[in-house]
């Protein structure tokens, strides 16, 4: 394996850009080949086999142009297409972000009462409370499908009026109330962290630790190339982008991400 090939990341939007930008910055010599899948977004109330197909035919993209290993920056298509990919690629180096975010989650409970928000598809798989009880049995886990958040993200409606709103009237179902760790079941929802953590600062009972996707699996693949051998010996990794639509909030999240005018290229599959 040529330790200097890029890793390849996908999502089906910006979403996917908090895991880039976390990779970005713990190992900032790899080179990324960054695959929004614009043209289909959103994924979350899409249907396991449509996603599947989608994943598959993002995948043979991605390997024709050779990367390393592969990220599935999405929550709702790590739930539903990780272990469809891994049959059909049993060699390919391939990372989820929903392990990741459990793990961390279970180190930093407390009283045992995580919430998990994400997309439909993804809360009504229960991915997360099967993988939640794996490790933890005496769990009380609380599961919300939050679906207006990836279009008002992708929107840009964040730190305003509408997306305070949003957020409380998710967030305010009674039962959070208890909770010690919320896990951001969607890598769009980064970009609105601090909103979340303000509107726990402000109601709830006890501290809620907020765990984030982009930044545990990024730590994941830093282990991993570590222990592999796997890491670039390149001084900076060159960023590359394809999109199957050209939309303005991604190039907008992706200048302001990435701090540089980043070129997209628009591709059909
Ligand atoms: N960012 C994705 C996720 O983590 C998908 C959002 C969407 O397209 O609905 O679930």
């Amino acid at each position: 394996m040529e330790s200097n090939l890029p890793v390849g990341i996908f999502d089906s939007g910006i979403g996917g850009l908090t895991v880039a930008k976390a990779i970005h910055d713990i190992l900032p010599s790899e080179s990324l080949l960054y695959f929004g899948d614009t043209a289909h977004l959103p994924y979350g109330d899409k249907s396991p086999e449509l996603l599947q197909k989608y994943a598959l035919e993002i995948v043979e993209f991605l390997l024709q142009k050779k990367v390393k290993a592969v990220v599935i920056a999405c929550n709702t298509a790590s739930a539903v297409a990780y272990d469809f990919l891994k049959q059909k690629y049993p060699d390919l180096i391939l990372f989820e972000v929903i392990q990741p975010a459990v793990q961390e989650a279970i180190q930093y409970t407390k009283n045992q009462r995580i919430g998990v928000i994400g997309t439909k598809t993804t809360i009504f798989s229960h991915i997360y409370l099967k993988k939640i009880l794996d490790l933890l049995p005496t769990a009380f886990v609380i599961e919300k499908a939050t679906p207006l958040l990836v279009p008002m993200i992708e929107e840009g409606w964040i730190r305003d009026k509408v997306s305070k709103e949003i957020i409380e009237a998710y967030l305010s179902d009674t039962g959070f109330l208890h909770i010690d760790t919320l896990i951001l079941g969607c890598t769009h929802y980064p970009l609105i962290r601090t909103e979340v953590e303000h509107y726990f600062e402000v109601n709830a009972l006890q501290k809620v630790h907020v765990v984030d996707s982009a930044i545990a699996v990024s730590k994941k693949v830093r282990d991993f190339f570590s222990k592999s051998n796997l890491h670039s010996n390149k001084l900076k990794g060159n960023l590359t982008f394809f999109v199957t639509d050209l939309t303005p909030s991604f190039q907008d999240t992706a200048n302001l991400f990435f701090g540089q005018n980043i070129t997209l290229q628009k591709i059909q599959l």
